[in-house]
Parts: C-alpha cells; sequence; structure tokens
C-alpha cells in the first residue's frame, strides 16, 4: 500500500501535502515525495527514500509559495527503495504519484518504446509516461486533453491503481482516477483534496465521497468534478465522516488487526497474478532462475514464529511434491545447532519484517556454509532482502498489528507459487497439473471472502473461548501445521495458554490436560487422514472437552462429537489452510476483544524481534 494526498487551494499546499502525508505514512514508509507548482507555474519535485520526517526536514528550506500540490508515501513494490524510485514521477508533461500494481508495465514499455526514456526501476513511472504519451499524441482528438489522455492510458493499463497526476500546463488543477486502489476525495472551504483514505482529509473537512472506480476526478479550487469515461459529469454521492484520526487510519475498523485480516483477499491477489503467466507461476520478474530449483538435493526453511508456522505448511507441500528432504527450523536454535548444509542445499528465509535478528542471523550462518538463500519478505529493501541471493516479496502491504494475520496468508501464497513452480521445473508435475493446481490456489481468494461474510461462528468460538485458561488446537498432516499458527495467534492476544498438538500424539500424555470443557479446536479438512482425527477428537470429547470442529463442507460426522462446527467453502484438501488460518485469526481477534485486552498491541510483543 502507499500513501497519495493532492490538493488544490488558498492553502500553502507544501504545509497540507506534508500533513497529509504524515497521517498517511502507516500506509507505507519507505521514501516519500511531493510535486507543487510554484505560483511563478514551476514545479517544485522533492522526494527521497526514508519517512516522511526526512522530507519535511528536506522540504522546510524550501521557500516556495504554492497553492497546488500531490504527495506520496511508498510502500515498495516494484524497484527497490531508493531516491530515484521514490514518487512522484515525472515524464514529459506529466508528474504522477500511484498506489497500486501493474501487471503488464513490461508490454507497455516494449509497445509504447519506453526503454530509452526509463530512470527508474517502478512500473509507477511507466504509468506516467503511457499518460504523457496520450497526452501530446492522443489518436481521438486534439493533443493537450489532460482527461482523454488518462482514459486512453487506463484502457492500456490492466492491474490496480490509485493515479493522481500533475500537468505542467495546466496549473491549479490536480487530476486522479483509480481502479481498485482507494482514493476519497473532498471539497472545503479552504480548497479540494484527494487522498488514500480519510485520515488525510478530516482535518479540513467531515463530508467527502468515495472516488468510484475508473472516473476522472479534477481538483479545482472550488469544487471537486467527477467525470465518467465517456466524458459524463456525475454528481459524487456525499459522505459523513464519522471518525477521529486514528479511527480513520484503521479505515473505520476498531483495530489494525481486523482491518489486516480483511484486507487478505487484495493482498493475495497482490501477490499472486503478477506471478502468473499461462495460468502457471513465472519468477522471471524476480530474475529467479530455474536451476535454483533443479540444482538443489535438500531444502531448509528458516524463520520464527508466524513466519516458521507458514514454513511448516510449505515442508508439508513441498517434500512429497518433491521427494527431496525439507526442514524447518527455529531460527534462533538454526544458528547452534552446526546445521549440515551447503552448495546443494537451498535455504528459504521468511520473515514479514525482513529485520529479525535470529532470522538474519541464520541467513548469515547458511551463506558461510555455501548455501543459496531465497527470501520470502514483506518489506522492500530489508536486511533479509538485502542479504538474500534471491528475494519473493509479498505484497501484503505494512502489516502494523504486532500479530501477524495478512502476512502469514501471502507468505503461504508465495510458498505454494514456489511449490508449484519447484515441480513444473523438477518434472515432478505436468503443466495441466500445475495449472490446475494454480486455479485452486486462486480459488482460496473467494473461499477467505466468503469467510469474511459470515463472522457469526467465530463470535460464537470466542465467546466461549473468553473464560477459557487452556486450549488445544489438533490435527493430523497439514491440519496439524495449520493447528500450530492458530495456537499462536490465540496465546500472544488473548494471553489464554494454547497448544498446538498432534492430534494422534495427544495420548501419548498430554491429554492428562483434557478437563470439563477445556475448549479443543480440532481441525479436520485433509480426507485421508479425517476418520483418524475424529477417532482423537472422540476421546478428547470422552473427557468432556468443548470441541470445535472445523472441516470441509458436507463432512460426514455425528453431532455427537463437536460443540461447534464450522464448515469451510468447498476447496480441495491442500488448500484450506487459506480460510482455516483467517477462522483462526477471527477466533485468537475476538477472544481479546472480548477480554478487553489491546489487541494491536498485545504485552510484552515488538512487531519486530531486532535483539536475540
Ligand atoms: C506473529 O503473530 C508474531 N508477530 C511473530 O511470531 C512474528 O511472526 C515473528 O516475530 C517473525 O517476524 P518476521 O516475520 O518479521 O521475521
Amino acid at each position: 500500500m502507499c500513501g497519495i494526498i493532492g490538493y488544490t487551494g488558498p492553502l500553502d499546499a507544501k504545509k497540507v501535502v506534508i500533513q497529509g502525508l504524515e497521517q498517511l505514512e502507516y500506509r507505507g514508509y519507505d521514501s516519500a515525495g511531493m510535486a507543487l507548482q510554484t505560483e511563478d507555474h514551476h514545479l517544485l519535485l522533492m522526494k527521497e527514500a526514508g519517512p516522511v520526517a526526512v522530507l519535511k526536514e528536506t522540504s522546510r528550506e524550501a521557500k516556495v509559495r504554492s497553492h497546488c500540490g500531490i504527495g506520496h508515501t511508498r510502500w515498495a513494490t516494484h524497484g527497490g527503495v531508493t531516491d530515484t524510485n521514490a514518487h512522484p514521477h515525472t515524464a514529459g508533461k506529466v508528474t504522477l504519484i500511484h498506489n497500486g500494481i501493474i501487471e503488464n508495465y513490461h508490454e507497455i514499455v516494449e509497445r509504447f518504446h519506453f526503454r530509452e526514456e526509463l530512470v527508474s526501476e517502478t512500473d509507477t513511472e511507466v504509468a506516467a509516461w503511457l499518460i504523457n504519451h496520450f497526452y501530446t499524441h492522443s489518436e481521438k482528438g486534439p493533443a493537450g486533453n489532460p482527461y482523454r489522455a488518462l482514459c486512453e492510458a487506463v484502457r492500456t493499463i490492466k492491474g490496480s491503481y490509485a493515479f493522481c497526476v500533475l500537468f505542467e500546463d495546466i496549473p491549479g488543477k490536480v487530476f486522479a482516477i483509480r481502479n481498485v486502489s482507494p482514493l476519497v476525495a473532498a471539497a472545503s472551504s479552504v480548497g479540494t483534496f484527494i487522498a488514500s483514505d480519510l485520515t488525510a482529509l478530516i482535518s479540513y473537512t467531515r463530508e467527502y465521497f468515495v472516488v468510484p472506480e475508473n472516473h476522472v476526478v479534477v481538483l479545482e479550487e472550488e469544487r471537486a468534478r467527477l467525470l465518467d469515461l465517456e466524458g459524463h459529469e456525475v454528481e459524487p454521492q456525499m459522505l459523513e465522516v464519522n471518525w477521529d484520526t486514528e479511527a480513520a487510519q484503521k479505515g473505520g475498523y476498531p483495530h489494525f488487526m481486523i482491518k489486516e485480516i480483511n484486507e487478505q483477499p487484495e493482498a493475495l491477489e497482490r501477490t499472486i497474478k503478477p506471478r502468473l503467466n499461462g495460468g502457471l507461476p513465472d519468477f522471471s520478474e524476480e530474475n529467479i532462475p530455474d536451476t535454483l530449483f533443479t540444482d538443489c538435493e535438500k531444502i531448509d526453511i528458516v524463520a520464527c514464529g508466524t513466519a516458521m508456522y507458514a514454513g511448516m505448511v510449505g515442508k508439508s507441500l513441498l517434500e512429497p511434491m518433491l521427494k527431496i528432504p525439507v526442514s524447518v527450523n527455529i531460527a534462533s536454535e538454526f544458528r547452534y545447532e552446526q546445521p549440515l548444509l551447503d552448495e546443494r542445499t537451498l535455504t528459504i528465509i521468511i520473515s514479514q519484517s525482513g529485520e529479525t535478528i535470529d532470522t538474519l542471523a541464520a541467513l548469515r550462518l547458511a551463506k558461510e556454509h555455501g548455501s543459496r538463500i531465497l527470501s520470502i519478505v514483506n518489506v522492500k529493501g530489508s536486511t533479509i532482502a538485502r542479504e538474500s541471493d534471491y528475494v519473493l516479496y509479498t505484497h501484503a502491504g505494512p502489516e502494523i498489528a504486532v500479530a501477524s494475520t495478512k502476512a502469514y496468508s501471502v507468505q503461504l501464497a508465495v510458498l505454494y507459487l514456489l511449490v508449484c513452480r519447484m515441480a513444473l521445473v523438477r518434472n515432478c508435475m505436468t503443466e495441466e497439473e500445475a495449472q490446475s493446481f494454480i486455479e485452486e490456489l486462486l480459488k482460496t481468494i473467494p473461499a477467505i471472502r466468503q469467510v469474511l461474510g459470515d463472522l457469526t461462528p467465530c463470535k460464537h468460538v470466542s465467546e466461549r473461548m473468553v473464560s477459557a485458561r487452556n486450549a488445544f488446537f489438533i490435527g493430523r498432516g497439514l491440519d496439524y501445521a495449520f493447528s500450530l499458527e492458530g495456537a499462536l495467534k490465540l496465546k500472544e492476544i488473548s494471553y489464554i495458554h494454547a497448544e498446538a498438538y498432534a492430534a494422534g500424539e495427544l495420548k501419548h500424555g498430554t491429554i492428562a490436560l483434557i478437563e470439563k470443557n477445556t475448549p479443543v479446536v480440532a481441525i479436520a479438512t485433509q480426507e485421508h487422514i479425517f476418520a483418524k482425527t475424529i477417532s482423537n477428537i472422540r476421546e478428547v470429547k470422552a473427557r468432556d472437552a468443548y470441541v470445535i470442529l472445523i472441516t470441509k463442507p458436507g463432512a460426514d460426522v455425528s453431532s455427537e462429537v463437536y460443540d461447534i462446527h464450522i464448515e469451510l467453502p468447498e476447496l480441495s484438501d491442500r488448500f484450506t489452510v487459506f480460510p482455516v488460518a483467517v477462522i483462526l485469526q477471527l477466533i485468537a481477534y475476538y477472544t481479546s476483544d472480548g477480554k478487553g485486552l489491546n489487541v494491536d498491541k498485545p504485552r510484552n510483543l515488538a512487531k519486530s524481534v531486532t535483539v536475540e
């Protein structure tokens, strides 16, 4: 995610833009930049890597009088965290800021011969050149029409975007258009505004409108005009702000965690779809050679916490598919285990922050042993990303809540893409099998939307969970791998002691802990071991446990086995982790909230553990 602000009006545009960026910084903080139209009709462009505070300091010296400008905070997706890649980007007469991912930007570069013009590594600069092209070469009428330039550009682009544009020869106006990525706009007594969300607007006005997709907004000093792609003026649907600033940063949700849980469908789309080519996984964008996958004889996955539990799911898929040893290692242990690895070992590092010190140390150790490093990271340009041989970025956007949710799902998504690519190039999967694997992966997105569409079962479970002192999460095979993350979620935000256990292992000791009403979340989504898991559930039910059973739809199970039965959307066994993860996140969230705890900032924890 990135933060966007545009303004025109009587106020000092530099001040309005900087204040707006400060409010939007939670959306991305790799770099910040702004473009200001000065009173003498020049364009002042300032942008650099680093937080908004750096831009604010740099711009302090700039004595400029401006009443029209745009600003951007970046969460890097294409191109490293550098000054050059920071937004705004200027191309000819166009200066542009962007939030989103342009999926066909390579094709646009070739089709319109932009290669020689490009100075950055971003897809955004390509969009700027495209809009400039249609602004100066429109085939559908005289050049110099900003509205038509935007319409023709978005008809060429595939992907998600929120563009804010200044045209060199059109002073005092800001143009914008969106598809998927959010934009809100407002007109007030002190000018007109456009931004990624309300946080940047609500200190000026309580009235706003959500910019409809593929409609052009033209900010003029007195009004914010809305036109559809056919050029018709459209009356915006005005809304009333009823949030304070902090609430607005949460997009109206009570906590960042529930907001981020709800962002998972879009995060998965941003992470999966740009890496598909003809329905098959394609890592050419990240310059990852297939030899990395064909040459390795074993795989070591190393991470901490939730990232490590994502690795457990990865192992459960990779090992049977590739028929090579796959180990999952706790980074803080891996460092002291004299691991057996060499240049024939592929080490996969998983980290949301890319700064976890134990994971970084494990990366360096693996490198010393000659292993090649592939990392799965959410923060562009982070230390782990920079020290890896290859990086597959997840596109979850900033994850603010300490408890990882959307980052876990997108880590899984990258692992699924990796499994499929590795199986394909190692001839463990035919192209047809790979295509149906990817089709199943894409079905997880509507499946998650379906789970998010009915929160009642999870709220019902949490009503029982809030009074628990202990809880168990059990499953077999992949279901056991899922249960590890579910237990961690509950523990870290509700402070209930929760333990994940291989269902078949309970009777070897731990079942002694089961007493009347002990909550047991039983995950039974894997058909080939379903009956075995049900018999383990009967064992805890026989001790009066309170069983929350999660199965695929239509599972053949007697109601005497469970107290609550949550049925998943239809998915094949290997893909049930995605809706299961969301259900377990929601159970943990509503339990913590029901206990009146600080969901986003649980005690004793930090978002990124940079101490050993
Ligand atoms: C998960 O909810 C926690 N926030 C924690 O376990 C986290 O996953 C772990 O510290 C690893 O962090 P990283 O992914 O940034 O490396």
